[in-house]
């Protein structure tokens, strides 16, 4: 039997949490032979709900998992930890302004890097799915000394799905042929889901869906405003999806990425690629080695209304880093 990997979930009594746990018990993350540890971390209030969770992890006797530690101490939480989901922030409330929740979230990551710095195993590897997660993760990476910014992501796999969805209902092909898609940026409103350089059954999705307006309208704004569709029809955001996507980014982080395809999540951007910021977590096309290290796919034609989109999120990034800064040690 190998050894297990020790997942860390914070937030784990919410919604996402929820959906995702189970999941990693039964061995969505690490396949059907991979036993896992699980350190659940929540704030005070949340750890009456955390211990019925457990109780339910119990009850589900799932033979890959080995240790449920539930607590609301973070040193406890990482420690040893392989893999950080950080899912827990502080939503937005009425009259709040961006600047606040900034601020507000941007100290719960602050401590959240510190530990899992001082805790985690050496091969930790950090998901950030709580929102804002670029600038969330961003702070976490910054406060975390001594372990390397290329350890540190923030999901926007959702999005990417949620691309991938559109354009297959508006094509008829199914989701599993859409590949290539790539989510530039913020998970916000300014996100830019790239249907240029996207493609179905191998072919340019340009030549599939000949309906351009559509393709630089409704379908950017779709996916852009999906979150808040989903709110208004379920009267809560996206939980399930949301739990789906930070599975699915895990996977694609541990297993190589297949021949000429990509996938999204945002990397700590060196200013080397694209032309993006140094020092901002933005979304890039990504793919995973043998190895399984990442790199940013290079030579991504990007055209002068990709470059529009692409510039207008990645503003957006740096002036939530403005925001933060005082989070963020030089
Ligand atoms: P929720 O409100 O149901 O659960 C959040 C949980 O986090 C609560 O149980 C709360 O007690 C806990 N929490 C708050 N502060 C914490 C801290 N400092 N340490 C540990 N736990 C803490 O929210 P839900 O629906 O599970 O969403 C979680 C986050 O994920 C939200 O920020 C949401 O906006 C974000 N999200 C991100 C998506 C993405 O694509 N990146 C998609 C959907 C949601």
């Amino acid at each position: 039997m190998k050894a297990p990997i020790t997942v860390s979930v914070t937030g784990a009594a919410g919604q996402i949490g929820y959906a995702l746990l189970f999941r990693i018990a039964s061995g969505a993350l690490f396949g059907p032979d991979q036993p896992v540890n699980l350190r659940l971390i929540e704030i005070e209030p949340g750890m009456p709900a955390l211990k019925g969770v457990v109780m339910e992890l119990d009850d589900c006797a799932f033979p890959l998992l080995r240790e449920v530690v539930p607590t609301s101490d973070l040193n406890e939480g990482f420690r040893g930890t392989n893999w950080a989901l950080l899912v827990g922030s502080v939503p937005r409330k009425a009259g709040m302004e961006r600047a606040d929740l900034l601020g507000i979230n941007g100290k719960i990551f602050t401590g959240q890097g510190q530990a899992i710095a001082k805790n985690a195993a050496s091969d930790v590897r950090t998901l950030v799915v709580g929102n804002p997660c670029n600038t969330n993760a961003l702070i976490c990476a910054a406060n975390a000394d001594g372990v390397s910014k290329d350890r540190f992501f923030a999901m926007t796999r959702l999005d990417e799905n949620r691309a991938k969805s559109q354009l297959a209902q508006k094509s008829g092909a199914h989701h599993s042929d859409v590949t290539n898609l790539c989510i530039w940026g913020n998970h916000s409103a300014t996100q830019y889901p790239d249907f240029t350089n996207a493609k179905i059954g191998g072919k340019p999705v340009t030549d599939v869906i000949s309906d351009e307006e559509w393709l630089k309208g409704d379908f950017i704004k779709t996916v852009q405003q999906r979150g808040a569709a989903i709110i208004a029809a379920r009267g809560a955001s996206s939980a399930a999806s949301a739990a789906n996507a930070a599975i699915d980014t895990v996977v694609s982080l541990v297993n190589p990425t297949p021949a000429g395809d990509w996938h999204s999540v945002a990397v700590y951007s060196d200013g080397s690629h694209y032309g993006i910021a140094k020092g901002i977590m933005a979304s890039m096309p990504i793919r995973t080695l043998t190895n399984g290290t990442w790199e940013v796919v290079e030579g991504v034609p990007v055209n002068d209304f990709s470059q529009g989109k692409i510039d207008a999120t990645i503003g957006e990034l740096l002036e939530e880093r403005e925001a933060v800064k005082d989070l963020i040690p030089a």
